[in-house]
């Protein structure tokens, strides 16, 4: 664990909201998110959470995470599944966004919020995990996603491609439109542990 490291949900105040969404974009490009998208999935999505890791007084990093619900299916799992993918057909806990600041990288804050995040998941009685792994060179998050026991299915060329013309987001390793593919990861049981 990462000295002094302090993880929570976050407290909802429009001020932490900002910064949160501050660090999301600039981690997965301008535009990525909104204040309004992530303040209405936390006041109207089932299970949707924001995760803070505060160093002393800073915003060191964040998670976000949604729940895809059977009747209520949310458009990455849909994506995943017209991609060709087979997905059970249950609560699935859907991992949206990590991202930690610049200098503090590399000192444990991804793992530990990502790590976290399963707890968070299994407190809201999701049956399984589907992860989409944006590829570029060296992301640490593919070692996460690994030695917690998620399976590689396999990978989805252009997936942000449409969001990315869409929401007019800038990736920050190719730009608009964004031409990197995903890994897709899927934890299954992890109700049993
Ligand atoms: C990807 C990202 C979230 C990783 O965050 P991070 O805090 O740097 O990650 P960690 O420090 O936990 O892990 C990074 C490396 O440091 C190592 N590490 C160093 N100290 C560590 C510690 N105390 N505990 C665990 N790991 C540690 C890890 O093993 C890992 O090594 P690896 O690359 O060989 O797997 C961060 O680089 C980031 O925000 N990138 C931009 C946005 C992005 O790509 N998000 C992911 C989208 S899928």
């Amino acid at each position: 664990m990462v000295d002094g490291l302090l993880i929570r949900n976050t407290d909802g105040s429009s001020s932490e909201l900002e910064q949160a969404v501050a660090l999301l974009n600039s981690g997965l490009g301008e535009g990525y998110y909104t204040l309004n998208h992530i303040s209405a999935a936390l006041l109207n999505e089932k299970g949707s959470f924001l995760l803070v890791a505060m160093l002393n007084a800073d915003l060191a990093g964040v998670f976000f995470g949604e729940v895809s619900q059977p009747d209520k299916e949310s458009p990455v799992i849909t994506k995943v599944r017209n991609a060709g993918f087979v997905l059970p057909t249950c609560y699935i806990g859907l991992m949206r966004g990590l991202v930690v600041s610049a200098k503090h990288r590399n000192a444990g804050v991804g793992n530990a919020l990502f790590v976290s995040s399963i707890t968070e998941f299994v407190k809201r009685d999701v049956q399984c995990l589907v992860g989409t792994l944006w590829n570029h060179p060296q992301n640490a998050v593919e070692t996460f996603f690994l030695n917690t026991g998620f399976a590689f299915l396999g990978q989805v060329t252009r997936f942000w491609w449409a969001d990315s013309v869409q929401y007019q987001f800038a990736c920050p390793v190719c730009g608009n439109p964004c031409q990197c593919s995903a890994s897709i990861y899927l934890k299954q049981n992890i109700e049993a542990g």
